[in-house]
């Protein structure tokens, strides 16, 4: 979603608050904007569009001042425009937010009868609106900035910055993350720590509800209730947390290159010391479980699609699943045998974020899997699994999936396990076969030239369909959304054998239908389903193995991964599904990853 950032510094803020910005702005790009204090005085710059657009606005018009916040966004409330654009001001106080604010019709609208015109059709400028009222009414900054929080509904992370006031910025968290960074007679806040990564390692995040009041000097923070509380200051990785592209030309190519190292150090987290074992908390409760139930969102839903065939095959274990925004609004049965999965790369999506909380009251235990330890899904449950990926940059999910799908396995391996469905056999040689992941994702990345030559054609593709079966099936769903996503060419899966009750009509001369099928048990039917297309003229693309290729026979277009066992199938066939959309968005000129519209950390329900 939207990115803050603030700075009360002892050299010139907009320079530093653009570059931490930068390392934002894969939350959004609908526009930038910055705002400072110099010699009191409360100015500020904004620009439709990617930051760049901004940082040649300042080159015309600067910004001096050592204390100032700044913003990226993606648009909720009004379109991407120059007054919809934050730092949103009103008087003397100046605003930047991510989030929603729920009541802000009826604020809109009490305001407006005190006489208060607005300049955007935004949410956040009632926030701005009511603070510069309370500070018309005679209240201090801080009192004012406390009362207006006061009247808020909502999902926000927020800072206000005053004309006149040189060494203040208030920060206040609810429902948004926001983390605040330490320095040697300076302080920064941002989104998230990466966002400070060159400014500091010393970082505290807020806890939910906090606010604080920030100074050179040092922070004030409050709870909720208003009570001044301690939150510890935590040494953060700086290396890990620095992002660049290493030479790659975008940083999703660089994620997608990155997975075999990542799979590997990932795995070596989870694997016990004797090496026979899986490292997992003891916590963990397998053998009491009546039923498993997983929610998440986009391609982290799709993870737990195919750890469903995990769970059922392995362990035995009934399993639901939910696409997060759904789950919440029906009426789910729950009970206390029940363990809760979620699974989440960035741990702040709201969606999943809101359906955990609905059912922690309700179940056994709550499970998450994340990419960021400390985001506010990994904190809010009872065991959190990191998947230990790094920072995921591209806004097209890539590394984190595979990682995300690592984790799962181990989980329903631990689970098969647990429930005695698995003999010690068994599961060591499951085992090992998941050691065998990072090689074989290596080998299936080998292909990507093969991939560029063959999405050549998608570039005048109008739509595509992906098929599969069994785990394949999710994996074509992914290859359908990497699709939509970056190349913006329409693109939909099935599963194989549903096509003829329907989709089949869809059929006709040249549609480009890649289908995922490892020669396992399902690739004869597969193959039938694919005959069934390549008689309707389809334009088949064949994803298989050295012997599901050899089987299937005449097929227009093919493209041979390694042969691997049948657990770690998806794992490797995502990285064709990868490709493909990456290759498919450079034929076409598209922005691989800043693709229109989207945001990396979908913080609004
Ligand atoms: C697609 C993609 C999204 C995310 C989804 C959930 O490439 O990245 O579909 O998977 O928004 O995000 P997280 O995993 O952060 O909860």
């Amino acid at each position: 979603m939207c990115g803050i950032v603030g700075i009360l510094g002892r050299h010139e803020a907009s320079p530093q608050i653009l570059n931490a910005l930068k390392r934002l702005e894969y939350r959004g790009y609908d526009s930038a904007g910055i705002a400072t204090v110099n010699n009191g005085r409360l100015d500020r710059r904004r620009a439709v569009g990617k930051l760049i657009n901004l940082s040649d606005l300042l080159v015309h018009e600067p910004l001096p001042g050592h204390s100032g916040i700044g913003h990226t966004r993606w648009a909720t409330h009004g379109g991407p425009t120059v007054a919809n654009a934050h730092p949103h001001r009103a008087g003397r106080v100046a605003v930047v937010h991510n989030g929603i604010i729920e009541n802000f019709r009826a604020l809109r609208e009490e305001l407006s009868a005190d006489g208060v015109s607005f300049a955007s059709d935004t949410d956040t400028e009632t926030i701005v609106q009511l603070t510069s009222r309370f500070l018309d009414q005679g209240l201090t900054p801080v009192q004012a900035a406390r009362a207006a929080l006061k009247r808020l509904e909502g999902a926000f992370a927020l800072a206000f910055l005053f004309e006149g006031e040189q060494d203040l910025i208030i920060a206040a968290r609810r429902g948004s993350p926001l983390c605040i960074g330490h320095g040697d007679g300076e302080m920064y806040l941002g989104s998230d720590a990466i966002a400070l990564a060159d400014l500091t390692d010393r970082i505290t995040y807020l806890e939910e509800g906090d606010w604080a009041i920030m100074s050179r000097a040092g922070v004030q923070i409050f709870d909720a209730e208003d009570q001044q509380t301690a939150r510890p200051v935590n040494r953060i990785n700086v290396e890990a947390a620095r992002i660049d592209k290493s030479g790659h030309k975008h940083f999703m190519a660089k994620e997608m290159a990155e997975q075999p190292a990542v799979l590997k150090a990932a795995l070596g987290q989870y694997s016990a010391a004797d090496a026979q074992g899986i490292d997992l908390p003891e916590a963990l409760d397998f053998k009491s479980v009546d039923r498993l139930l997983m929610v998440a969102c986009g391609t982290a839903f799709y993870a737990c699609q195919v750890a469903k065939y995990w769970f059922e095959k392995y362990a035995g274990l009934p399993v639901e699943i939910d696409i997060a925004s759904e789950f919440r609004y029906r009426d789910p049965v729950l009970g206390p045998a029940n363990m809760a999965l979620f699974v989440s790369q960035s741990g702040e999506t709201a969606d999943t974020l809101a359906a955990l909380r609905h059912v922690k009251p309700h179940v056994g235990q709550v499970v998450s899997v994340v990419n960021v330890p400390t985001s506010s899904i990994a904190r809010e449950s009872t065991v959190a699994l990191p998947i230990h990926a790094g920072p995921e940059i591209g806004v097209a999910s890539t590394k984190a999936f595979t990682a995300q799908l690592q984790v799962l396995a181990l989980l329903a391996l631990r689970a098969g396990r647990d429930r005695g469905r698995l003999s010690d056999e068994e599961f060591s040689s499951l085992l090992n076969e998941l050691r065998s992941v990072p090689g074989y994702v290596a080998q299936a990345l080998d292909r990507e030239e093969e991939i560029r030559r063959m999405t050549e054609s998608l570039a005048q593709a109008r739509d595509v369909l992906f098929l599969g079966r069994g785990t394949m099936y999710p994996l074509a769903l992914e290859g359908a959304l990497k699709l939509k996503e970056i190349s913006y060419i329409h693109a939909e899966a099935y599963a194989a054998g549903e096509l003829k009750h329907g989709p089949i009509a869809l059929i006709e001369q040249d549609l480009p239908i890649f289908i995922f099928a490892p020669f396992d048990a399902l690739f004869e039917k597969t193959v039938s389903n694919m005959q069934e297309v390549m008689a309707r003229q389809g334009n088949v693309f064949l994803v298989s193995d050295a012997k599901g290729l050899a089987e299937a026979g005449d097929v227009p277009n093919r493209l041979q991964m390694p042969t691997v066992p049948d657990l770690i199938a998806p794992i490797v066939y995502a990285v064709p599904a990868q490709l493909i959309a990456y290759h498919a968005a450079l034929h076409r000129g598209t922005d691989v990853d800043q693709p229109r519209n989207l945001a990396k950390s979908v913080t609004v329900e």
